[in-house]
């Protein structure tokens, strides 16, 4: 199916890989919208992307915002779910209720409350892909928060895929990937983890944004795929 001229939006599309997937399906002629709360971000997003784009700001866990949002933008035939703020990473007992709580609003809810958003304007035999993580397609300790919020997305997709047919509703669960969501890491606590995920996958290396974006676009573009979840993560569940 091809993907030129669709309007496809992107939540979480000014930054890593929802920003990698606006650039690949612009250069495919589909016209991208992206959403994130920062202007200076999507300024910058946009200037990196050749083709059909526009950017919005709006807080995804604010549903106020996104009706606005809607109204303002109108008819949808895609939408990707790419954004994440707050991540619950640590050992099991470091982890307090309320780190849980806000990893859960700032991902789980806002996909939840964006997806019953866009309804009204996204195409009936359309299509979602949701980012969840390798986390929750792993055993690996200190990843339980991460596990508890991604797990829950993949599953809710899988029943999203029946229940909202013929929407096609699909996942991407990415391993470690060198995106600004690390920008706060001291760099040699980034390099050591790199190194270190690089030496443990199949592949030999970490992912890129431009990897998941890959993933993106083929769940946008195949028809007869769906309730699928797509790891793009080096061989994480196998590995780790
Ligand atoms: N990077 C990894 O290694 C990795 C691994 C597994 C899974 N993931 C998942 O993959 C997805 C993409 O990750 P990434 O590394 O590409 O992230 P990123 O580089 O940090 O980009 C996140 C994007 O989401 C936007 N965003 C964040 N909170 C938002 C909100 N409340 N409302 C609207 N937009 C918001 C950000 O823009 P603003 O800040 O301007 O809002 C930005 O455009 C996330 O769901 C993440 O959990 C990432």
């Amino acid at each position: 199916m091809s993907l030129a001229q669709q309007r496809i939006l992107i939540i979480g599309g000014s930054n890593g890989m929802g920003l990698a997937a606006a650039r690949q399906l612009a250069a495919m002629q589909a016209e991208v919208l992206i959403v994130g709360r920062s202007q200076e971000k999507l300024d910058k997003a946009l200037s990196g992307i050749e083709g059909r784009a526009s950017g919005y700001v709006a807080d995804f866990t604010d549903a106020e915002a996104l009706n606005a949002l809607f109204q303002r933008i109108g008819y949808i035939d895609h939408l990707v779910l790419a954004a994440s703020a707050n991540a619950a990473w640590g050992p099991f007992s470091s982890i307090t209720t309320s780190m849980l709580r806000s990893a859960l609003e700032g991902k789980l809810l806002g996909y939840w409350q964006a997806l019953q958003a866009a309804l009204p304007h996204l195409r009936r035999d359309g299509s979602v892909v949701m980012l969840s993580g390798a986390a929750s397609r792993t055993a690996m300790p200190g990843t339980a928060g991460l596990s508890a919020v991604n797990g829950a997305i993949t599953q809710m997709a899988q029943t999203l895929a029946r229940e909202l047919a013929p929407l096609r509703v699909n996942v991407v669960s990415p391993g470690l990937v060198d995106t600004p969501a690390y920008d706060a890491l001291p760099a040699d606590a980034k390099a050591g983890m790199f190194a270190g995920a690089a030496k443990s996958l199949p592949v030999g290396r970490t992912g890129t944004s431009e990897d998941i974006a890959q993933a993106i676009v083929y769940l946008l573009a195949n028809g007869f795929t769906t309730g699928a979840v797509l790891d793009v993560d080096g061989g994480a569940r196998m590995a780790l």
